[in-house]
């Protein structure tokens, strides 16, 4: 594996490659990321994937400082697995070598929603982002992970409107075995947190599994979550029922109707907040 730290070198790699897949990544690389990377393998040759904490996403009381970089490591794991080619790791002042006054803004409605409430900026520091590392890499694809399901809608979303030549394939969510979904900030939890982490999915089952048996009031099944959330010291950003095509709410009948939904959370415990979702 070839380790490049600007994008003059990463051209250099890549010159004349018209297959490229690609997987964007803040490294502290786990086997969901791993998994992403063999995705990635199936569907284009050769495999980039690329290490940033993107600055720009994080908000002004978010965790950027203490965000794990363990480049060395994520580079062992790498080599180990060998379905990477070439790895670009580039420096803060490499991705942004004049202050990024040039921004991709997400869309009103799916940029601002769920994630978008909670964490403003999230979305537009991602497509700024990832719209630079596309035009550094020139992928013909790239893969995101379910576990972030509202990042991927917008990055998909961002590539049809910009009309970049980059089709986005989502790889599912990578689980331990107890259910919790993979994560960088996982090692944040104490022990205690740990064990009482897998609740997150277990309600998330519970709302999904509800509404396959039947159950039409979307509203009462958050409210229901979201309390046992509560009631076992978790602080709830949401707990809540969309419809899979554009993150709305379902309107009246459609969670009768069948439409293909998705229910999503965001919840604190301790100082680390977690996200998962689940696909009825
Ligand atoms: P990061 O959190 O490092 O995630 C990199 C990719 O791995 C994302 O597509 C994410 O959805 C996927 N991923 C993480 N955990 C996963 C899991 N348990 N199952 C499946 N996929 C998982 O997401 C980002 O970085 C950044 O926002 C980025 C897109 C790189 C832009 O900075």
């Amino acid at each position: 594996m070839k380790v490049v730290h600007t994008v003059r070198e990463l051209r250099d790699q890549l010159r004349g490659q018209q297959r490229v897949a690609f997987v964007p990544t803040m490294g502290n690389l786990h086997a969901a990321h791993l998994s992403l990377m063999k995705l990635a393998r199936q569907h284009g040759d050769p495999v980039v994937a690329s290490i940033f904490v993107n600055r720009l996403q994080f908000g002004p009381n978010e965790d950027f400082d203490r965000y794990p970089r363990t480049l060395a490591a994520d580079i062992a794991k790498l080599e180990r697995e060998r379905d990477v080619y070439v790895l670009f790791a580039p420096d803060e002042h490499e991705m942004y070598p004049e202050p990024q006054s040039y921004k991709v803004q997400p869309p009103d409605d799916l940029g601002s929603i769920l994630e978008g409430e909670f964490r403003p900026g999230f979305f537009t520091g991602v497509c700024t982002v990832v719209a630079k590392l596309f035009a550094c890499v020139q992928p013909r694809v790239a893969v995101f992970g379910k576990k972030d399901y509202q990042q991927l809608m917008v990055v998909r979303s961002m590539c049809r409107q910009l009309q970049l030549p980059v089709e986005i394939l989502a790889h599912e969510t990578v689980r331990d075995p107890d259910g919790l979904a993979l994560s960088s900030r996982n090692r944040f939890l104490s022990v205690v947190e740990r064990a009482e982490a897998p609740r997150l999915h277990r309600l998330l089952l519970r709302v999904c599994e509800a509404v396959r048996a039947g159950a039409v009031d979307g509203t009462a099944l958050e409210a229901r979550a979201r309390a046992d959330l509560t009631a076992n010291g978790w602080e709830v950003d949401y707990v809540s029922l969309r419809r899979q095509r554009d993150l709305n709410p379902p309107v009246s009948g459609e969670i009768a109707a069948g439409e293909p939904l998705v229910v999503l959370a965001a919840a604190k415990l301790g100082h680390t907040r977690l996200i998962d979702n689940l696909e009825v």
